[in-house]
């Protein structure tokens, strides 16, 4: 079997550590490891496999022999690096929202548009974690009702801001003073409906991105997504609130049923049972747990759902680590010698 030379960037963030963790799980096959990050990670080592691998700083030079590149260090980091690797011959996945709307680069999720990997230019782009989470329980559901409009509010865990995010939220429940807060505001026993910058619109940027990448991943321009996104003081795991319309009529049971066999989903739906999907379960799984599954009365072919992944896993490293897998299987790797 072939192995390939792969490098993480921000191999000491929360996604670039749970991405070595989903590599040596899946026994991807990595010949040699480049874990990268800043200048503050000098002398640092990542440890892959039983071993502990010297941290490289970010250069212009630390990609040469690199196949593929696993970037999970910032949106400026990917906007300056990114191009410099797929020059270099490596081929790109990169987590930042900086080139997901680039009509030139492929934002996929393996479970919806895998065929979107077969066209592209040394740049591939991985999702917003709430809209990852989102997409894969609605695709099998869009494909046989078509969805008109989603309404949906988040509850996103704290590791979706990264580490100084999850110091905030243990020093403040700690009751240690915050050297250098994530938020505005506090997160512990809060919620703030901020999550990113806020637009003209008084939309987020959170809130954009879970319009227009549904748009681009489902392929269909014409959904219409209301969302409101909230940060709550959650270790792991984003929880969704989704108010569905779809164009056509459907049968509960078919939904369950459809559900119970889509790719990456796991149902969890009994409520009487107290079995519905909750954070603290999902937390370290690579599934998208769907439960609470009810009819809207208020509307015409109207259904509410409850949506639960970790946005490390699914949101982002499990994700990332599956576009390089559908990449090798699909023959559009190229060996760089
Ligand atoms: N957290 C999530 O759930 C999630 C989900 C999807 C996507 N993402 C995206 O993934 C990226 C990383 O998120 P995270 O949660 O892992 O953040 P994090 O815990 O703060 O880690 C950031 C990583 O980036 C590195 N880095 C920062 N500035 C750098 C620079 N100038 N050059 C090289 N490396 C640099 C850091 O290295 P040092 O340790 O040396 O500073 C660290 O390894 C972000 O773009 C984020 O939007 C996160």
């Amino acid at each position: 079997m072939k192995k390939w030379t792969v490098a993480v960037v921000g191999a000491t963030g929360l996604v670039g550590r749970k991405m070595l963790d989903v590599l040596t799980e899946r026994n991807f096959p990595v010949g040699r490891l480049v874990p990268i990050a800043s200048a503050n990670s000098a002398g640092q080592t990542a440890h892959f496999h039983g071993e502990e691998i010297p941290v490289q700083v970010i250069s212009e030079d630390v990609f040469n022999g690199v196949d593929i590149a696993l970037f999970s260090a910032g949106g400026s980091v990917s906007k300056t690096y990114a191009p410099i690797a797929a020059r270099a011959g490596a081929v790109v996945v990169d987590n930042s929202s900086a080139w997901r709307m680039d009509p030139d680069v492929p934002l996929v999720v393996p479970e919806v548009n895998p065929a979107a990997l077969e066209n592209h230019n040394g740049i591939i782009a991985n999702p917003n974690c709430s809209t990852i989470q989102m997409v894969v329980a609605l695709q099998s559901l869009h494909e046989k009702y078509r969805i008109r409009r989603i309404v949906v509010s988040t509850y996103q865990s704290v590791s979706g801001s990264g580490k100084k995010a999850m110091q905030q939220l243990a020093d403040e429940i700690s009751g240690d003073t915050v050297a250098d807060p994530a938020y505005p505001h506090p997160i512990a026993y809060n919620c703030l409906p901020h999550i990113d910058v806020f637009f003209e619109d008084g939309y987020s940027r959170e809130e954009h991105k879970m319009i227009f990448e549904t748009r681009k991943i489902m392929g269909d321009d014409n959904i219409q997504v209301s969302p409101t996104t909230v940060r709550v003081p959650v270790s792991a795991g984003h929880s969704e609130a989704i108010n569905l319309e779809f164009e056509n009529p459907f049968e509960l049971d078919e939904v369950r049923s459809l559900l119970a066999n889509a790719p990456g989903v796991v149902l969890q739906d009994d409520p009487h049972n107290n079995i519905y999907p909750m954070p603290l379960e999902a937390a370290d799984k690579d599934a998208v747990f769907v439960g609470r599954l009810r009819r809207d009365p208020s509307i015409t072919n109207g259904l509410n759902l409850w949506v639960v992944s970790d946005n490390l896993r699914k949101g982002a490293a499990t994700n990332t680590v599956q576009i390089a897998e559908v990449l090798i299987e699909k023959n559009a790797l190229v060996l760089t010698d």
